[in-house]
């Protein structure tokens, strides 16, 4: 009974939400240069303090504006008000992403002392062996995925919930994310931002490189919690 009326309650106070639920940098589990030498400490601590911050702050202004917005329309509810709706669409969209992406991120990688880039075991580590025939292959595909992004995008390893839970790749531009059905199990940055002040322009040194540090034990979770 008291879940229903604190639920009722909250529904009707959006800004009250708003304020309540701002989003923040994930903790890390490894330190900026625990990640070495596969990516450097210093790209690690401007990624996080300063990319992903920005992700964070564009986020929780759209949503405060989207609120606002909200509030309005219920005072005038008019295709003027509507349009305004529409114009935060875009930062939901990328910083939203952005938030999301880097979180799934950081928490899919780990140091080589924390288990990073030890092959997955389990019920993914069989999926794997099924589809795939083994890790190698599964790499290969996200390589070519990754080096594949014209620009600035992500490669996602999924689950497909429509495809009867088979692991596929999935590439994304700027910062769309995976939705739905498609469970995001590994996430890679292909970004300039994550790689370049170590790989400059070798960013395929950078995506052999990064499989050293992925963490399989994180990305097995996902799997068996879809
Ligand atoms: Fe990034």
């Amino acid at each position: 009974m008291f879940a229903r009326t604190a639920s009722a309650s909250l529904r009707q106070t959006p800004q009250f939400i708003s304020r309540r639920t701002k989003v923040s940098l994930p903790k890390l589990d490894w330190d900026f240069a625990a990640l070495e030498p596969y990516v450097s400490g210093k790209i690690n601590e401007l990624h996080y303090t300063k990319h992903h911050q920005t992700y964070v702050n564009g986020f929780n202004t759209a949503v405060d504006q989207l609120s606002e917005l909200t509030t309005c329309l219920d005072k005038d509810p008019s295709p003027a008000v509507a349009r305004k709706i529409i114009s935060v669409q875009q930062n939901l969209k990328f910083h939203g992403g952005g938030y999301t992406n880097h979180c799934l991120f950081w928490k899919n990688l780990a140091p080589t002392s924390q288990g990073g880039g030890e092959p997955p075991t389990g019920a993914l580590g069989d999926q794997i062996k099924e589809q795939f025939g083994g890790l190698e292959k599964l790499q290969k595909w996200t390589n070519a995925t990754l080096a594949g992004v014209q620009g600035s995008g992500w490669a996602f390893i999924v689950k497909n919930l429509d495809n009867g839970g088979k692991i596929e790749v999935v590439q994304t531009y700027n910062q769309d994310t995976v939705t739905g059905n498609l469970i995001p199990l590994v996430a890679i940055d292909a970004w300039e931002h994550a790689y370049y002040l170590q790989y400059q322009n070798r960013k395929a040194e950078y995506f052999n490189a990064i499989w050293n540090v992925i963490n399989w034990k994180e990305a097995s979770k996902r799997f068996d919690a879809a």
